[in-house]
């Protein structure tokens, strides 16, 4: 069941600012991620279906109902922001009482929705302490509860866990994703972060200047994007982005890069002309060392991470870096020259002079490079 539904929704704040133009459906229950690049119009996309900003042209849809121009508080939305604004001089209990007592719901019923959703939350020691005085992420934790415990229809998350340290953030987003299953509420969560996106997301939606670029469960975003920029936005280390050239012979494309040569099925690439600039792209963990025929390069930094490295190197060719990102036990020193190929997963190929994939090369079909 389609739970929430945008139309063409646009936002024009002038100057070419803003939602260009976004579509989607969103499936009950689903946890959904909105993932771009600081000003993509991720804000501005969740402020539109919160009702907290107009909406230019298009219409928004809960259910099947059109709610475009309903006012925020007729929505039963809840939304976490990265601020998240509990009341300072109201304890844990007030604040979650807070929504509540406003609907007029009764004393009991609000305080076995409170025993609950401490419970859930491990929130139950603090019920009657005051924001200043617990952890940031109990903070957070409080939070949430305040906007579960209306039972919402819509979940609206905007950077929730981007003002807490890099190892409550990690937990937070486990206990994130185990809330919304428990809880089953549909969820539409802005970030800028892919590894959030990544690790949330039932689906991911990137977009890029106020637009929609690619729509898909993480591991398609990861291993099929469709272009240059979600390629690059999404993966840590970065892609790997090498200049190389395609020419055609005969049925198949030799494509050159970084001084090793491969030869691909026409098949597999679309390409208009016979010889094209191209950007080749591979992921840190593709790589493998190779005996022959590879990239000749050196090691130029070791960054050790205990149970994995990540290798720097410097290609022979053009000085170019290269990032592998490896559990292998090969002893390696830093300026011992090696080759390297992207023989463990694929090889991307992107036209030089616009974002779009023009094809994609299971580099473990390529027998030659396997050493
Ligand atoms: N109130 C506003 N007035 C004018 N421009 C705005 C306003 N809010 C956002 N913008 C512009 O719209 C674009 C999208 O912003 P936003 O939705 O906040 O992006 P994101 O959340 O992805 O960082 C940006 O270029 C931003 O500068
Ligand atoms: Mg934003």
């Amino acid at each position: 069941m389609v739970r929430l539904r945008l139309e063409n929704v646009v936002k024009d704040y002038g100057n070419g600012m803003g939602v260009e133009g976004v579509s989607l459906e969103i499936e009950d229950g689903e946890f959904f991620v909105i993932l771009g690049p600081s000003g993509s119009g991720k804000t501005t996309t969740l402020r539109m279906i919160a009702g907290l900003e107009t909406v230019d042209s298009g219409r928004i849809f809960v259910d099947n109902t059109e709610i475009t121009d309903f006012p925020p508080n007729w929505k039963n939305m809840a939304m976490v922001f990265q601020n998240y604004a509990l009341y300072p001089f109201l304890s844990v209990r007030q604040n979650l009482e807070f929504p509540l007592k406003k609907r007029k719901v009764k004393k009991e019923e609000i305080d076995i929705k409170i025993e609950k959703i401490s419970k859930t939350l491990g929130i139950t020691e603090i019920l009657d302490s005051k924001p200043g005085q617990i952890s940031g992420g109990q903070r957070q934790r409080v939070a949430l509860g305040r906007a579960l415990i209306r039972e919402p229809l819509l979940f609206l998350m905007d950077e929730p866990l981007s003002n807490l340290d890099a190892k409550l953030r990690t937990s937070m987003r486990a206990e994130l994703k185990r809330l919304q299953k428990e809880f089953a509420i549909t969820t539409v969560y802005v970030t800028h972060d892919q590894i959030e996106a990544m690790t949330l997301a039932d689906r991911v939606a990137v977009m890029n200047k106020g637009r929609i670029v690619q729509l898909g469960k993480p591991d398609d975003i990861y291993n099929n994007p469709n272009s240059y920029f979600v390629a690059t936005f999404v993966g840590d280390p970065q892609m790997n982005i090498l200049k190389g050239r395609l020419e055609k012979q005969g049925k198949k494309f030799s494509l050159t890069f970084s001084g090793c040569s491969i030869s691909i099925d026409s098949s597999d690439i679309q390409a208009d002309s016979n010889s094209l600039d191209v950007r080749v792209g591979f992921r840190p963990e593709a790589i493998t060392r190779v005996d022959s025929n590879g990239i000749s390069a050196r090691i130029s930094v070791i960054q050790d991470l205990g149970n994995r490295r990540l290798e720097h190197y410097s290609v022979s060719e053009d000085g170019s870096e290269v990032i592998r990102y490896t559990a292998d036990d090969n002893t390696s020193s830093i300026g011992a020259p090696v080759q390297i190929f992207p023989g463990e997963g694929y090889i991307y190929l992107f036209r030089e002079d616009s974002d779009k994939l023009i094809g994609r090369i299971d580099g473990r079909s390529l027998r030659d490079f396997r050493s």
